[in-house]
């Protein structure tokens, strides 16, 4: 079969991540998605960076915007991040000129998701997303399909693997917040602006994707209730320990009588309940379904491979021609958010 030709923009940590997966594995991956996949064009902001990977077999591309009209590309993966700027314009283009879209960006979907899966319901074009939640974690598709006839009472988990690093290895090691932010930067789980991962911000994007999935709803950034991990100090989890507790930044949906109850805050977990054993950069999501019961979904929420794994998962499902409604139903079946009011924010 003729390979599936892919342009790739963002050659950071995950875009670096997907040219070293299907470099490594690109055999056995032809083989599932029933052709090669080929990176053929790459960008990013600076040409000449060294980024330890070898470009020199693809085509560099200045101008992004040429990518949604060329007819030698048949995806575009974005991988540069940021909920509005050139990712968003990107996407926009590529689905309003109907070119499959394979993107990392939760920031960008929990902000313009509905539009960007009305572009791509109009269109027949595949919007696919894997890599945006919990990294690694093939949890949009367990949401999305394997839950998919279930009605969801409650979503939860953890959802940033920075704040899970930093918390748990102050735990362990006790090391200082600032110190272990600078390690988890290093070793690629943190956003380019970090206060994203520690205020809490981009689990809340990870959660209004979630939310829409497991309810039904339109995406609702706003009626998100945030706190982040910045006032976390050794002390409160010396305390939590003392009295049988771990904390952990968690997000939360809960459908109520009164409505859609949606926050992401530090949390004491009782240590018998599984999400005190997710450890490291590792995330996890629990969904509770009336006829599944509970779904536990762990694994590594950041960094290269994990992420590049989820990005590659989703192009694989581009080359079978196997996607749907980017929200799990078309965009005109999804229902408002019935918001529960919970106080000030
Ligand atoms: P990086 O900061 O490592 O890489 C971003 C890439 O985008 C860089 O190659 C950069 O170019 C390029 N870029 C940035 N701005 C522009 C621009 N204006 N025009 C062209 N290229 C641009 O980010 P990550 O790889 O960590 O993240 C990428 C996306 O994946 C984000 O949406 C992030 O939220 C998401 N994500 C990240 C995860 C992780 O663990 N890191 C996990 C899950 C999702 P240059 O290198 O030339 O500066
Ligand atoms: N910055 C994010 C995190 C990357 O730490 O979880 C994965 O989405």
């Amino acid at each position: 079969h003729a390979p599936l030709r892919v342009a790739l923009v963002g050659l950071g940590t995950v875009g670096g991540g997907v040219i070293r997966l299907l470099e490594t594995n690109g055999d056995l991956i032809a083989r599932r998605a029933g052709c090669p996949i080929q990176i053929v064009a790459i960008s990013a902001r600076d040409r000449n960076k060294d980024r330890g990977v070898d470009l020199s077999p693809y085509e560099w591309v200045d101008d992004m915007t040429t990518l949604a009209t060329r007819d030698d590309v048949d995806v575009v993966v974005e991988l540069i991040g940021g909920a509005d700027g050139p990712a968003l314009t990107l996407a926009r283009q590529c689905l309003t000129l109907g070119k499959p879209f394979v993107t990392a960006n939760k920031a960008m979907l929990a902000h313009h998701g509905l539009d960007l899966a009305r572009l791509a319901e109009q269109g027949g074009i595949a919007l696919k997303y894997e890599a945006a939640v919990a990294g690694g974690i093939p949890v949009i598709k367990g949401m999305r399909e394997g839950a998919a006839a279930n009605e969801i009472s409650r979503v939860y988990g953890i959802l940033n693997g920075t704040c899970n690093y930093i918390l748990t290895t102050m735990e362990k090691e006790g090391r200082g917040f600032d110190e272990v932010l600078k390690e988890a930067q290093d070793l690629g789980y943190a956003e380019a602006d970090p206060s994203f991962d520690i205020d809490g911000v981009d689990a809340a994007h990870k959660l209004t994707i979630l939310a829409s999935l497991a309810f039904g709803t339109e995406l609702d950034f706003d009626a998100v209730a945030t706190t982040g991990i910045r006032h976390v100090i050794a002390a409160d989890i010396a305390e939590a320990a003392a009295l049988g507790f771990r904390i952990r930044l968690v997000g939360m949906a809960q459908n109520g009588p009164d409505g859609l109850f949606q926050r992401v805050h530090p949390m004491l977990v009782p240590l018998d309940h599984p999400l005190a054993h997710v450890d490291g950069s590792l995330n996890a999501v629990v969904a509770e379904g009336n006829f599944v019961g509970r779904l536990f979904f762990q694994g590594r929420g950041a960094g290269d491979g994990p992420t590049a794994s989820a990005v590659v998962a989703d192009l694989i499902d581009v080359a079978r021609d196997e996607y749907g409604d980017a929200f799990a139903m078309p965009v005109a079946a999804l229902t408002p958010q019935n918001t529960a009011d919970v106080g000030a924010r």
